[in-house]
């Protein structure tokens, strides 16, 4: 009886450990590294605005690992037209405000490029 009991405890904990496991905390902010300068990319803000929607980006749009490539990068029109990576919303008729015009006017990259 009671043996059994232990194993019941050793299996629930194991069963704890691959949820917390599967589930990642989010970020709250990464920052993008760029020769243009660096974009900060407001994780939380992204998250609350698509009410926790998780699905909307992972794993279609991005992986869930800040190591791996966003897809994002210059000239952006070209995947802003194919509503890929951060252009499937950041784009002239979709959901956010579009790259051109916003190239470093505080809303992306914070630094100009060193000629
Ligand atoms: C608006 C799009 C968007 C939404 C919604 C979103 N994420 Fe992300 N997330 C990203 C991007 C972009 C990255 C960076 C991916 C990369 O660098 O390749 C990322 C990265 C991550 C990472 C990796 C962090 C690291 O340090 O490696 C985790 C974990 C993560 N997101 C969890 C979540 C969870 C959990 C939710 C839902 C509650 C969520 N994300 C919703 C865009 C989003
Ligand atoms: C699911 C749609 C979606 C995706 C994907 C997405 N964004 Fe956004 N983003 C928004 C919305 C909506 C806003 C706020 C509306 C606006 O300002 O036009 C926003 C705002 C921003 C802002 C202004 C600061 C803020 O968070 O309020 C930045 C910078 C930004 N996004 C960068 C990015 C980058 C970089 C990516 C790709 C890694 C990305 N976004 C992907 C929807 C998205």
């Amino acid at each position: 009886m009671r043996r059994s009991l232990a194993y019941i405890v050793l299996l629930a904990m194991l069963g704890l450990t691959a949820l917390v496991a599967q589930n990642k905390t989010p970020p709250t902010k990464l920052t993008f590294t760029t020769k243009n300068g660096n974009v900060t990319f407001d994780h939380s803000a992204h998250i609350k605005r698509e009410q926790s929607n998780c699905s909307v980006c992972h794993p279609g749009l991005f992986a869930q690992d800040a190591k791996k490539p966003i897809g994002f990068r210059p000239p952006h029109k070209a995947q802003e037209d194919k509503k890929v990576a951060c252009g499937s919303c950041h784009r002239a008729g979709g959901a956010a405000f579009a790259t051109q015009g916003n190239c470093s006017n505080g809303k992306c990259h914070v630094t100009a490029a060193k000629k």
